[in-house]
């Protein structure tokens, strides 16, 4: 009895395998013509004319339709979008366009050609910068750059401090002198964006293209200077205002002043 029970639940099980395998089988290195089934054409088909096409639909029976009296076509040869570049509703086409054309070379690739005919890094940013623009520099160093180079830049962010190469201190005077090649803006733009590679093609840090693009890149060169410029000044490059409005830095108490006196810091009560 049992055995027969036995014997037909393996009959059962072998079909039930046979039939799930089918599919897998049927439909291998098959190839047809066919239009695939559509469940849901939706708009996957639509009524469409070439180019130079005649149609019943317009009356001069030509599918290509001229241009609407009165228009004037975006960037023709008549009409001169950069004359009217100060002007508000221009703006966002201005950047619009520059970003598409990607021509100015100091911008987009931090280089210029010299007069030589040698290419180099642009010593300085080659857009405003403001302060609006240097926030969101900070903003993208502190994403993208701050595991290696740390908050304060000098390379000892928590992933720095384990990678296989030491990350640069970007406040050490290599960096800040723009007189040295990796001290230019073109120099910092060009790191940001395409990274670091050795000789034999080993990357030595990834580069932030895809993340950050011309306009970013910019903003973390203007941000590095901010850092650079907060850790290696004196209060002598303050500005009279500035000094005002800090007050003049009380002198560090000396040790044998402060050893003097009991600590009020983190005492109890
Ligand atoms: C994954 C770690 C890592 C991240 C993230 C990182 N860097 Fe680096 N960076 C390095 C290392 C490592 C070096 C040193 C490479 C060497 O000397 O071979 C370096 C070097 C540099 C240098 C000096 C280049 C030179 O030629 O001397 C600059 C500038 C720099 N990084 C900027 C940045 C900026 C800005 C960001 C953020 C967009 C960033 N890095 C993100 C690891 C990193």
């Amino acid at each position: 009895m049992t055995r027969t029970i036995n014997t037909s639940r393996a009959v059962l099980a072998a079909t039930l395998a046979a039939l799930a395998a089918l599919p897998l089988a049927g439909c291998r290195g098959e190839r047809t013509d066919a239009n695939p089934r559509r469940f849901f054409p939706d708009m996957d088909k639509q009524q469409r004319w070439d180019p130079q096409e005649s149609t019943g639909f317009y009356a001069d029976g030509r599918v290509a339709r001229p241009t609407p009296e009165h228009a004037v076509a975006f960037a023709s040869s008549d009409f001169d979008i950069a004359q009217h570049a100060d002007a508000d509703w221009a703006r966002g086409y201005m950047a619009e366009r520059a970003a598409m054309l990607k021509a100015d070379d100091a911008v987009y690739t931090g280089k210029t050609v010299e007069s030589d005919g040698f290419e180099s890094f642009v010593d300085t940013i080659p857009v405003a910068v403001t302060r609006e623009m240097i926030e969101h520099g900070r903003n993208e160093y502190n994403i993208y750059c701050v595991a290696c180079h740390g908050y304060l830049g000098d390379g000892q962010g928590m992933v720095g401090v384990r990678w296989s190469y030491p990350p640069a201190n970007l406040t050490s005077e290599l960096y800040r002198d723009r007189a040295n090649r990796q001290g230019k803006d073109g120099y910092l733009f060009d790191v940001i964006r395409n990274g670091l590679w050795n000789a034999e093609g080993g990357n030595r840090m990834p580069g932030y293209g895809h993340a950050l693009n011309e306009m970013d890149a910019w903003a973390v060169v203007a941000y590095i200077r901010t850092l650079q410029k907060a850790r290696g000044s004196s209060w002598e490059d303050l500005t009279p205002e500035q000094q005002q409005r800090l007050g003049r830095p009380t002198p560090a108490p000396d040790a044998s002043q402060a050893s003097a006196q009991p600590a009020t810091e983190g005492g109890e009560s």
